[in-house]
């Protein structure tokens, strides 16, 4: 790192410096290390092996098997945004405004690595464009422009250029899953068997969990799973958006549609004959499961009845048309959560956690939880976050921030309401005097007696009469014996139309409708919103993404977005999400699961699938591009 008073003077003095290297032959094709694999120590929080039953019992006198390799390359994080940090030294206490999905854990890391307290490190980040995990954990250059701010004695800004986003700031591994599933005639799954091998760095062990969701997806009696990991001279990879499921989904929902051709099936049908009831590996309930609504009203809408199962049957307008579906699934997760209400004396409020908005709509929904439990308009409420000083909230991913902080906004929100009432009703210069206390609610900023609504003051006149000082209330949000009683997860189906070219094999998505059981949504603007952005990545992982690296030094050829294709408009046709009725009074006490990745699970196989469909190849390869079905 060069730092300068001027973005020039850096660019140019660090082209004039000079380091030595010592050449070691590198270790960088997948390809040739596959031999060296290992078992990572845990996938998640799981053993990285499991089995169930007797595989071999399940392949005997199967009515259709397919045994086959499934493969995605490595692809990179590109968030509108790139990593960037400014670094400020007061004394020894230290402010960092982060580009970060995790204001607590860079204050976590930060001080560790500086060896100084976390209380001397201060986090701010109000606003973060786009995040997709590559945000979730603290990168080198954060500690670099701490370490280098108090060497130059001043604040220093560190932005990271398109190409360094393609550098060891993680990405979403190169993977490989052998898929082996087999059924009787009947459609019943009787062997499942999914072994996933990925790449790491040598520094440290990373997994793409992709086969956890083979686990509970459907009831299949006899499953065998395994995760390996083969090490390459890179950086390490890290989360990127449904780490496991975007490429896991891949790899199953593409298996079952051959299973389906193999055993002349409907795709539908074939998940249909094999509905988990439970989940089949721990033998709990689902704490809410629609999927059968989400197959039945994503295929009504798609319009799935009319059409010809034979590969090649259907053609519009001089295009082999495709139409493929797949099941979308995601974990709903929940962690702890703190966040702090108060009331202000000129009867508006704040309310503070310490989470992320990645431009999802946190801030949105948060104010919408806050103001409903105050009884407060919602431009009555500001709520605030990003800030590691506020009340701790989890990272913002795995899909969690509302599911956890929600749950702890309410609470806050609601401890406050009871303090004013008690305040109002324990003072005898209030009209509300000696009230019962679930007789009084606060609507639209007034307290008011239920039995005898003309007995009422204004929240302003009750905190006046208090010396007109501030009132506060902060709590804790966790989840508690429902998080192992019961199994977690949200459900959807996703169904893609592609046209394709029979001469130069361009592959055009028209339409994709995507439905989804995600518990009770929030807001319908911002949640379809990022549902759709879900699928729109989906898109890109099916057609258009590839991180190329030259085998000789390791670096990517193609760290530009020129050559490092992410959909534009122009490669998006119609997109449709249904959000079907699901309450889910398990999860937390909202009912809301996290829609944050569920969106880009499935859709490469339904594409893969619709490209099949359309043209009587199978492409197990991503992405699929035109060289691919003209070969
Ligand atoms: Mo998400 S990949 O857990 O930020």
């Amino acid at each position: 790192m060069v730092v300068a008073e001027s973005l020039e003077q850096a660019r140019d003095a660090a082209r004039h410096v000079r380091i030595e290297y010592e050449r070691y032959e590198a270790v960088l094709d997948f390809g040739r290390v596959k031999d060296a694999s290992y078992a990572p120590e845990k996938v998640k929080t799981d053993p990285p092996d499991s089995l169930r039953g007797n595989l071999e019992m399940g392949l005997r006198d199967a009515a259709a098997t397919v045994d086959v390799l499934y493969t995605t390359p490595t692809e990179h994080h590109n968030p509108m945004e790139p990593h960037a940090t400014i670094a400020a030294w007061d004394g020894d206490r230290l402010t960092l405004y982060d580009s970060t999905q995790y204001v607590t854990g860079v204050r976590t890391a930060v001080s560790k690595t500086l060896g100084i307290a976390p209380e001397q490190v201060h986090v701010i980040c109000p606003y973060v464009g786009g995040g997709f995990g590559c945000k979730g954990s603290t990168w080198s250059h954060v500690v670099l422009a701490a370490m280098a701010a108090r060497r130059a004695g001043c604040p220093v800004k560190l932005v990271l250029d398109r190409p360094q986003m393609f550098g060891p700031v993680g990405a979403r591994p190169q993977t490989e899953h052998r898929m082996v599933a087999a059924a009787d005639a009947g459609g019943r799954l009787n062997a499942l068997r999914h072994d996933v091998a990925a790449v790491t760095s040598f520094i440290e062990d990373w997994i793409e969990p992709s086969a956890l969701m083979t686990r509970m997806l459907y009831d299949c009696p006899n499953l065998e799973t395994r995760h390996r990991l083969s090490r390459l001279n890179i950086g390490t990879p890290t989360f990127m958006r449904a780490p496991g499921e975007a490429t896991g989904s891949f790899a199953l929902e593409s298996a079952l549609d051959e299973l389906a051709c193999a055993l002349e099936m409907d795709p539908i049908e074939l998940r249909l004959r094999n509905y988990a009831e439970q989940d089949p590996e721990k033998g709990t309930p689902w704490s809410s499961k629609s999927l059968r609504e989400c197959y039945r009203q994503g295929a009504e809408r798609f319009g799935w009845q009319r059409r010809t199962p034979r590969p090649g049957s259907m053609r519009e307008g001089g295009k082999l048309v495709g139409l493929g579906m797949a099941t979308a699934t995601y974990p709903a997760n929940r962690s702890q959560a703190s966040a702090m209400a108060r009331l202000l004396p000129d009867g508006t409020a704040l309310v503070r956690s310490g989470t992320q908005d990645l431009g999802t709509g946190t801030y949105t929904v948060m104010t919408q939880v806050a103001a409903d439990t105050l009884g407060l308009p919602l431009e009555k409420v500001r709520f605030e976050l990003g800030d590691s000083s506020f009340p701790g909230a989890p990272v913002s991913g795995g899909s969690q921030s509302v599911a956890s902080v929600a749950p702890a906004v309410r609470a806050a929100a609601d401890a406050l309401r009871k303090k004013l009432i008690e305040m109002a009703v324990g003072d005898p210069a209030s009209p509300l005097h000696q009230a019962g206390i679930e007789d009084v609610r606060i609507e639209d900023g007034w307290l008011r007696r239920q039995s005898e609504p003309a007995r009422r003051e204004a929240l302003t006149a009750l905190l006046a009469r208090h010396g007109g000082q501030p009132v506060e209330a902060t709590m804790q949000s966790r989840p508690g014996d429902e998080k192992t009683a019961y199994s977690h997860h949200s459900f959807g189906a996703v169904f893609a139309e592609v046209h394709v070219d029979p001469d130069l094999g361009e592959i055009r998505v028209a339409r994709i409708v995507g439905s989804y059981g995600v518990g009770r949504l929030l807001n319908r603007k911002t949640g379809r919103s990022q549902l759709m952005g879900g699928i729109v990545w989906g898109v890109g992982l099916a057609l258009l993404e590839k991180t190329d690296y030259d085998l000789r030094d390791g670096r990517a050829v193609n760290a530009n977005l020129s050559e490092y294709h992410v959909p534009v408009n122009a490669d998006i046709g119609e997109i449709d999400v249904i959000v079907v009725d699901e309450d889910d009074p398990r999860i937390n006490p909202l009912g809301a699961k996290g829609i944050g990745e569920i969106g880009i699970t499935g859709v490469g196989a339904a594409i893969a699938n619709a490209v099949y469909h359309a043209t009587g190849k199978r492409i197990r390869d991503l992405p699929i591009t035109l060289d691919k079905l003209l070969d």
